[in-house]
C-alpha cells in the first residue's frame, strides 16, 4: 500500500462524504495509514447496498451526521476536532440531478463549500497557528468547454454550462478568494492554512453500489448469466479507478503537511493516463475476458443528458511536481472492479478485500 511516508500516522482527518463512495475508499486508506477519521455526511445512505456499510465504517471512525449547508453543524464538526487535514468531498455530484434541482445543487456544492472554508477560517482565527490542510474535491468539470482535443491545464479558464459543473467552478472561486484574503501561502507560518483544490473525472471502482453505473450493471449481468445490456457502444469515457484520484489527494495532502507547503496550495489536476479514451463497448467486451464468458446484447441508445464527450485532464503538473502517476490503467481498473464486486458475491469481508486492492496500486 503506498504509505505516504506515514505522515498520516495520528493525524486527525475529517473527511466530508464519507458515505459515498470515494469517501468510503478514502477514510478506509486513511484508517489503514494510522488516522483517526471524522466522516461528516447526511443522514441517509447514498444508496442500498451501500460501500459504507458493507465495510462496517460506521464503526471504524467518527461517524457524524449533518449538512453541509447547515453552517452552524459544519462550525461545530471542525471546531469540535480540528482536523489537521480536511478532505472535503460532500456534494451534490450527479450531473443530471444537478438539472432537476439546480438549487441544491449550487446550495450544497458552493455554499457548503464556503461553509467548510469558513469554519477553517474561524478555528484557525481562535487557536494555534499549527498546520491546517484543506484539500477541496471539484471536477474535471470546472473547466470551460473549449471542445479540444487536448487535455485541460489547471490554468485554463473555468466554466461550466449545467448547473453542477458551474457549482462546483464556484467552489473553486470561493477556494481561490479564501486563498488570496486569508490563507495566503506566502504568509503560511502566521496562519497555518494551506488550502488546495482538486479536480479529476468519473471514477470506477468496487463499492460503487448506486444503480444505473455501467461497470456495476455489467457485472451484475454477468453474475446473474443474462447478456449486458450496451446503450452507447461507442461512447468514449476515461475509466479510471477510484485509487487513481485518491492517491493524487493524499499525496497533495502529504505535501501540504510537509515544509514546502506553500507550493501545493493551488489547484490540481488527477487524471487516467490512457490518452485515446476507451469506449463503453470495448469496456463490456474487456469485463467478458476477465470474468471468463458472458455475452453483450444492444440496448436503447442514451445520450446522458450532457456528458456526451471525452473530458481529458493534464495531469503533467502532478506528475513533475510531485512525481505522481496513476498507478493503474484500464484494463487493471476493470480488473479490480470485478474482483472485489466477485468477493461480493461470495460473502467476502469486504473492508479487507478493500484493503487487499488497496495495497495493489503502485507509486
Ligand atoms: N464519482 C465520480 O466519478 C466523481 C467524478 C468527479 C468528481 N467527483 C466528486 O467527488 C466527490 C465524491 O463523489 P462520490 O462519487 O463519492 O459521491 P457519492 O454520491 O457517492 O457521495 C456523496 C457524499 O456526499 C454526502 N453529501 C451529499 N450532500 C450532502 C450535504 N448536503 N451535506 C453533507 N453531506 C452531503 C453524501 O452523504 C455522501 O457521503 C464529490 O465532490 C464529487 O463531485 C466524483
Amino acid at each position: 500500500m503506498l504509505r505516504f511516508d506515514e505522515i498520516y500516522d495520528g493525524k486527525t482527518v475529517l473527511v466530508t462524504g464519507h458515505t459515498g463512495f470515494k469517501g468510503a475508499w478514502l477514510t478506509i486508506w486513511l484508517r489503514e495509514l494510522g488516522a483517526d477519521v471524522v466522516g461528516f455526511s447526511l443522514p441517509e445512505p447514498v444508496s442500498e447496498p451501500n460501500m459504507f456499510d458493507v465495510c462496517g465504517l460506521g464503526e471504524r471512525c467518527v461517524d457524524v451526521r449533518g449538512d453541509v449547508r447547515d453552517r452552524a453543524a459544519v462550525a461545530a464538526v471542525v471546531a469540535e476536532h480540528d482536523p489537521d487535514v480536511i478532505f472535503h468531498m460532500a456534494a451534490q455530484p450527479i450531473v443530471l440531478t444537478g438539472i432537476a434541482e439546480p438549487v441544491e445543487t449550487f446550495e450544497v456544492n458552493a455554499q457548503g463549500t464556503v461553509h467548510v472554508l469558513e469554519a477553517v477560517r474561524q478555528v484557525a482565527a481562535t487557536g494555534s497557528s499549527k498546520r491546517r490542510v484543506v484539500v477541496s474535491i471539484t471536477t474535471d468539470k470546472v473547466y470551460e468547454d473549449q471542445n479540444w482535443p487536448w487535455g485541460y491545464r489547471e490554468t485554463d479558464r473555468l466554466g461550466g454550462k449545467d448547473p453542477y459543473s458551474a457549482s462546483k467552478a464556484m467552489a473553486e472561486l470561493s477556494i481561490h478568494a479564501y486563498r488570496r484574503t486569508y490563507f495566503r501561502p506566502e504568509d503560511l507560518a502566521d496562519h497555518g492554512v494551506a488550502l488546495a483544490s482538486v479536480r479529476a473525472g468519473n471514477v470506477i471502482g468496487g463499492g460503487d453500489l448506486a444503480p444505473h453505473r455501467l461497470v456495476p450493471d455489467c457485472i451484475k449481468a454477468l453474475q446473474a448469466g443474462v447478456p449486458i445490456e450496451v446503450r452507447n457502444p461507442a461512447s468514449v469515457r476515461p475509466w479510471q479507478h477510484v485509487m487513481v484520484p485518491l492517491s493524487g489527494y493524499l499525496e497533495l495532502g502529504r505535501r501540504m503537511l510537509g515544509a514546502e507547503a506553500a507550493g501545493f496550495c493551488e489547484a490540481w489536476n488527477f487524471g487516467p493516463a490512457d490518452e485515446a479514451g476507451i469506449t463503453v463497448g470495448q469496456v463490456a467486451d474487456k469485463l467478458i475476458e476477465i470474468w471468463g464468458g458472458g455475452t453483450v446484447t444492444a440496448g436503447e441508445p442514451d445520450t446522458g443528458g450532457f456528458e456526451t464527450f471525452l473530458l481529458r485532464l493534464a495531469f503533467d503538473k502532478a506528475a513533475s511536481k510531485m512525481d505522481w502517476r496513476p498507478g493503474l490503467d484500464w484494463v487493471e481498473a476493470l480488473t479490480e472492479t470485478a474482483a472485489w464486486f466477485g468477493a461480493l458475491g461470495v460473502g467476502d469481508d469486504m473492508y479487507d478485500v478493500t484493503v487487499r486492492h488497496l495495497g495493489r496500486l503502485t507509486a
